[in-house]
């Protein structure tokens, strides 16, 4: 996930450093027209994901509508309209079942109903249908790699080892041995240990032996070795996509399977913010197994009209191992798997962005690419990528790089007002468990689920005004919030929401080639995007704290005029005679379209 953010070591970098991302190497010089002629998919009706803005939900700090300081589905519901008015297509909300909220959804107690403190599932069918009348798609999370240790499936498998659902689990009886953690005489069976820390073996009296868990000890993983765990799951997507949901975002999707001989993992050098060692993670993620599952869920959601869609949580360090969840050639597996690569690079080099751009476009086999610059688990990317001074004109850049390049688009709530990562400033006040066992090294994601900025009244509109919302409000509220936003011809809200448009309405940026343009140049990131009869369009990024002059030649994509029409462009920025002399401000973006 993120590589280089401010947070210094967080599960995230852990899981980073174990995939062996690294810094991309060369300059991409590759010409990239031939090839994706070849690779494109070829469908005349083009399904509603490829085009999509989507926009990522945390429902717990949405919009609360019952005053008891937590976002629920009616606060969802109250703000489509804004949704709309900002020209997303679809929602994708983050776990909204019920829960213990230890993992604050992520462990899921009944896969078919909706936690009490976020509604009911009429507001939940009601959203759906409201949503619909509004030509925006719904899509869940679905955590299919654990359940919550409160699940009665759970409940069921660690009261005995005779029990049916015992084997739903991962469980083994551990080696001989003594010492702190021992049971017994029994030690766990290998060195793996939890993304949130600690070991990733929990004991269990009652049936003698140690279950696996990737996340908290109240997440225990499934076994997908058992098939009847599969028909489970599938049953409950089923219940949800006969509920009219448009398709789900695949929680934690490569961990699904472990290694069956239980091995050691590679110790890489290092340790966590919990103290862990760095591990391979060789034996615990990316295994085959995980693809035929992935491949069958596919055909099962290909039984559904409308073009259901599955998104993968996919952190890949690189677009090849990215490529490998749709299924490669085949083309059988996810519809869109999440580039971490591209907005998680964390740093505004123009080579590295360019060549993961250029990747996305040319080595995925025609696959659709899915950038995504924030979700709930990461320090917002104006943090990351900003320096402090210019960060307005940052947010837009990358909403310039994640909107007109030829990806599907999936943004996270409260980007597109410039909201910031406002990490608790006390111990006692953080409610991610992560940041309680890390702190102060890993503070946890509380300062990326702050609640939204609605306008600028107290709790910025999320709750009442004699409400504690459960995190608290961010000072940036009173500046960057919907309501002052919208009334700014030059904030980032307008700049979101005119992109979004641009994306919509203009045929080039919808559905052209992305061919990077000047691709020696270190400080000005660039490409055309070319639909054939279509005006071609070039989009160019100022990626430092200096003015750029910069000119294009386009005869090589068959341009050989130099005239070109500003479409969009940072204030300040002047519209350029002509393709021979683009100048941009620190860190400023144009947009225009070649003549
Ligand atoms: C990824 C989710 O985005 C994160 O919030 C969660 O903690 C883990 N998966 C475990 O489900």
């Amino acid at each position: 996930m993120h590589l280089s953010c401010k947070r210094s070591t967080s599960i995230i970098a852990v899981l980073a450093a174990s995939l062996g991302l690294a810094a991309p190497s060369m300059l991409c010089q590759r010409t990239t027209s031939t090839k994706q002629a070849e690779l494109k998919e070829t469908s005349s009706v083009e399904p509603w994901w490829k085009h999509a803005v989507i926009y990522e939900i945390y429902p717990r700090s949405f919009q609360d509508s019952n005053g008891d300081g937590v976002g629920d589905l009616k606060g969802i519901n109250s703000r489509l309209d804004y949704l709309k008015s900002l020209g997303i297509d679809a929602i994708w909300i983050t776990p909204m079942y019920p829960s213990p909220q230890v993992d604050f959804g992520y462990d899921i107690s009944n896969y078919e109903a909706v936690d009490p403190q976020y509604g009911t599932l009429n507001d939940m069918t009601r959203l759906i249908d409201h949503a619909k009348q509004r030509e925006i798609r719904v899509v869940l999370d679905m955590v299919l790699n654990h359940t919550s240790d409160q699940h009665s499936w759970f409940l069921q498998a660690a009261s005995s080892r005779t029990n049916p659902k015992h084997d739903w689990y991962v469980w083994s009886d551990g080696k001989s041995g003594t010492g702190p953690g021992s049971h017994e005489g029994r030690v766990p069976p290998n060195n793996w240990v939890s993304l949130f820390g600690g070991s990733a073996w929990e004991w269990v009296p009652a049936v003698h032996e140690y279950y696996y868990h990737e996340f908290y000890k109240q997440q225990p993983d499934l076994n997908w070795r058992n098939p009847a765990v599969e028909g489970a799951m599938f049953s409950t997507m089923r219940f949800w996509l006969d509920r009219g949901v448009a398709g789900f975002r695949l929680d934690a999707i490569p961990s699904l399977f472990e290694d069956i001989q239980l091995r050691d993992e590679a110790e890489l050098g290092g340790t966590s913010a919990q103290g862990d060692p760095i591990l391979a993670r060789n034996y615990t993620d990316n295994l085959p197994e995980d693809h035929d599952v992935i491949r069958r869920l596919r055909a099962m959601i290909a039984s559904y009209p409308g073009d259901r869609v599955l998104i993968g949580e996919t952190y890949m360090p690189n677009t090849m191992e990215l490529d490998k969840w749709y299924g490669g050639a085949a083309h059988d597996e996810l519809q869109l798997a999440m580039d971490m690569l591209v907005g998680f690079s964390s740093k505004l080099d123009a080579s590295t962005l360019r060549k993961y751009i250029d990747e996305a476009e040319t080595e995925l086999h025609g696959s659709q690419p899915l950038f995504v610059f924030n979700n709930h688990d990461n320090p917002r990317a104006i943090d990351r990528y900003g320096y402090g001074v210019h960060n307005e004109e940052i947010a837009k850049l990358l909403a310039t790089i994640l909107l007109t390049t030829q990806s599907t688009a999936l943004m996270y709530q409260g980007e597109e007002i410039g909201m910031v990562t406002t990490p608790p400033a006390r111990l006692q006040d953080v409610k991610d468990p992560i940041g309680i066992s890390g702190w102060p090294k890993e503070k946890g994601r509380d300062g990326e689920r702050t609640p939204m900025q609605w306008d600028d009244s107290a709790n910025a509109g999320f709750s009442g005004a004699n409400v504690n919302p459960w995190l608290p409000i961010p000072q940036s509220y009173k500046d960057h919030n919907v309501k002052v936003e919208a009334s700014e011809p030059n904030s980032i809200l307008n700049w979101y929401k005119q992109m979004i448009e641009l994306r919509r309405t203009n045929p080039a940026i919808r559905d052209g080639l992305n061919i990077m343009l000047n691709a020696d140049n270190p400080n000005v990131l660039s490409w055309l995007r070319q639909s054939p009869g279509q005006p071609a369009v070039v989009v160019v990024c100022n990626l430092t704290d200096q003015e750029q002059k910069i000119s294009f030649d386009l005869s090589a994509q068959g341009i050989a005029s130099k005239q070109v029409r500003t479409l969009m462009k940072t204030p300040g920025n002047v519209d350029p005679l002509s393709l021979d002399a683009v100048q941009l401000l620190p860190f400023s973006v144009y947009v225009g379209q070649a003549e």
